[in-house]
């Protein structure tokens, strides 16, 4: 299939002059569309620096990145950054990033609303998939940590993303329901969606198609 994602030589340096801090020194990967994709890499290796990247949440210093074989990193409109991450990507932060004043169903058809589109059903339907439909009414405060975050992983999809960006998904899943969701990671790819995945869990890289690993500012091929 074809490259979904192709980054070239990719460099991002925080701060400037002396106090500068080099976290990504020309980094370069193509994905394929519908490749589950795990990154692994010790705290501080610049994991989610390079998923805000790809996500247009940031800017590198040096480098491209295009998406479906156009440089996002080239686009100056925010109103089209921001178009394109709504209807093309989803993002499952790495804390949660629910809306406080929203329930959870509120929260998960939130993708949906920003398009002008009622997603209540599909918000419902998504939050039953992940074991928390019975809760769907509740407020972000009163539920767990494992919950939520099951949540912000509903809400990533609610738009069918062609692209999930997921940093640390299953930080505070249990056992069984870390292992349920790289499992629905993998069957989704498998149906087309790309996967790119921050973890510390290296388990994850038994489901996952391809394996990188970020040390010292490079990326280097695990699997
Ligand atoms: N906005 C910023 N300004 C300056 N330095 C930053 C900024 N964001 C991140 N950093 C630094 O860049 C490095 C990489 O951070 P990043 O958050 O990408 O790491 P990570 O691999 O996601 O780590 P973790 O596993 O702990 O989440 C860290 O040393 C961090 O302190
Ligand atoms: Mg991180």
């Amino acid at each position: 299939m074809a490259d979904i994602i192709e980054i070239k030589n990719l460099t991002k340096i925080y701060g400037q002059g002396k106090e500068n801090l080099c976290v990504l020194e020309d980094v370069s990967l193509s994905v394929a569309a519908g490749t589950f994709v795990v990154l692994l890499g010790p705290s501080g290796s610049g994991k989610s620096t390079l998923l805000n990247l790809i996500g247009m949440l940031d800017k590198p210093t040096a480098g491209q990145i295009f998406f479906q074989g156009r440089e996002i990193t080239a686009i100056k409109s925010e109103t089209k950054r921001s178009d394109l991450r709504l209807n093309k990507m989803g993002f499952v932060f790495q804390f949660d990033g629910l809306l406080p004043e929203f329930s959870l169903l509120e929260n998960v058809a939130l993708p949906g609303l920003m398009n002008g589109k009622n997603k209540q059903k599909r918000a419902q339907e998504l939050l039953e998939n992940f074991g928390i439909g019975a809760i769907s009414h509740k407020m972000p405060a009163d539920l767990s940590g494992g919950e939520k975050q099951r949540a912000a992983i509903a809400r990533a999809l609610c738009n069918k993303p062609l692209l999930l960006l997921a940093d640390e998904p299953t930080g505070n899943l249990d056992a069984a329901r870390k292992e349920q969701v790289f499992k629905d990671f993998a069957a989704l790819a498998k149906e087309g969606i790309t996967i790119l995945m921050v973890t510390h869990d290296v388990h994850a890289a038994d489901f996952a198609d391809v394996v990188y690993t970020l040390q010292e500012r490079k990326l280097i091929k695990t699997k």
